[in-house]
C-alpha cells in the first residue's frame, strides 16, 4: 500500500507565482512520482479566519480549483476535494481540541502573526487554527504533508496530537512526517527588500496576469545599480530576485544564468525574463481557460473527490469516537 500524503491551500485570492512554486508545482511533483496517494484539498473552513465576504468566496473556492487543475493536478491520480463539504474535519478538530492545552496553541508563531496584522478580527478560529490543521492530516491517517517552513510548528502539533491520542486512546494514528518544500522567497518587484504579496499588486506576478501587465511589471521593476547581472542577494537585491524568479520558472540554475547573461545590460535580461514569465503563464492560463468553460465538469470532480474523502474520514472518525466511548 502506498502512504498517504495530504495537503491543502486556502481560497484566499488570486494566486502568484510564488504560490505556484512553492505549493502547486511541487504537488504535482508528488502526485506524478506515483509514490504516495495524494490527497490535495481547498482549505475553506481555514480560510473564514480571515476577513472575507461571502460574495467572493465561492469564486475563490472554484477558482482554486481551477488553479489546482491547470497547473496539473489530475482527478484520475489525486483525490482533489473541498473541506467543508467533509463534516468530518470540523468534528475531529472539536475532538482534538479538547486534547490541546490552551499554553500549545498560545505559542505558535502564525497565531501570533495574525494577532498582530489583523487587530480588528482575532476570532477564536485563528487560535483553534493548528487543531483543524492537525484534524485535516489525521482524519486521513496520513504519513505524510508537503508544507513550506512556516508550517513546520503546525505539523509538530499534529504530531504531538497523534502521539498523545495514541497513548491515550490505543494506537489510531500514524505521526506524520512533513516532506519540506523548498520555497523560493520571492520579493516584491518594487521593493526586494519586502516578500512578494498579493497586498501589493504591482511588485507582485499573478498566474493570472496577461502577457501586457507582465511585461509592464517587469519593465517597471527596480534595479540596482551597476549593470551587471550577478546574484548577490546582499549589493544587488533586485537583480538577485529577478535571477530567482527566472530560475525558478525556466529550471535553470543560475549558476547557468550568469553565464548565459553575461555582459547582457539590464534591459536585455528583462525581456527575456518577461518573453519566458509569458511563454510559461500562458501555458497555465490556456489550461485553465479551458477548464473554466466546463465548469460543471470541474465541481463534479470536486464532487467526485470529497464522496472519495468522506469514506476515509468518516471511518476514522467512527474509530475516534469508539476510542472515545461516544454513542455515535
Ligand atoms: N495551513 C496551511 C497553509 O496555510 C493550509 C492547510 C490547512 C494545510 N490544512 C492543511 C496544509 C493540512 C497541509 C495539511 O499553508
Amino acid at each position: 500500500m502506498k502512504p498517504l500524503l495530504i495537503s491543502g491551500i486556502q481560497p484566499t485570492g488570486k494566486l502568484h507565482i510564488g504560490n505556484y512554486l512553492g505549493m502547486l508545482k511541487n504537488a504535482v511533483e508528488l502526485q506524478n512520482s506515483g509514490k504516495y496517494h495524494c490527497f490535495y484539498f481547498i482549505a475553506d473552513y481555514h480560510s473564514l479566519t480571515e476577513d472575507f465576504s461571502p460574495k467572493e468566496k465561492t469564486g475563490q473556492i472554484l477558482d482554486l480549483a481551477l488553479d489546482f487543475l491547470a497547473a496539473g493536478m489530475d482527478p484520475k491520480k489525486s483525490t482533489i476535494f473541498i473541506q467543508s463539504a467533509i463534516s468530518s474535519h470540523a468534528e475531529l478538530a472539536l475532538i482534538l481540541n479538547a486534547l490541546t492545552p490552551m499554553g500549545e496553541l498560545e505559542r505558535m508563531t502564525q497565531f501570533k502573526d495574525k494577532v498582530r496584522r489583523q487587530k480588528e478580527n482575532v476570532n477564536a478560529g485563528l487560535f483553534t487554527y493548528p487543531t483543524l490543521m492537525a484534524a485535516d492530516i489525521l482524519i486521513y491517517k496520513a504519513e505524510f504533508v508537503p508544507v513550506g517552513e512556516d508550517q513546520l510548528q503546525h505539523l509538530e502539533l499534529t504530531r504531538t496530537l497523534a502521539r498523545r491520542f495514541n497513548n491515550r486512546f490505543g494506537k489510531t494514528f500514524p505521526e506524520p512526517q512533513a516532506l519540506l518544500t523548498q520555497v523560493p522567497r520571492l520579493m516584491s518587484l518594487s521593493d526586494p527588500h519586502k516578500k512578494m504579496s498579493k497586498s501589493e499588486p504591482n511588485g507582485c506576478l499573478f498566474l493570472d496576469d496577461p502577457p501586457k501587465s507582465i511585461e509592464t511589471k517587469i519593465k517597471r521593476a527596480v534595479t540596482d545599480s551597476g549593470k551587471e547581472i550577478v546574484f548577490d542577494p546582499i549589493h544587488k537585491p533586485a537583480i538577485s530576485n529577478l535571477l530567482l524568479i527566472y530560475s525558478a520558472m525556466s529550471d535553470e540554475p543560475v549558476e547557468t544564468l550568469k553565464e548565459k547573461f553575461r555582459n547582457k545590460g539590464y534591459a536585455e535580461f528583462k525581456k527575456a525574463l518577461a518573453i519566458l514569465l509569458i511563454e510559461r503563464l500562458s501555458i497555465f492560463q490556456k489550461r485553465k481557460k479551458s477548464f473554466a468553460k466546463t465548469i460543471s465538469d470541474v465541481k463534479e470532480i470536486l464532487e467526485v473527490g470529497s464522496h472519495k474523502a468522506a469514506v476515509h474520514a468518516n471511518k476514522t472518525l467512527a474509530e475516534v469516537k469508539k476510542k472515545l466511548g461516544l454513542f455515535y
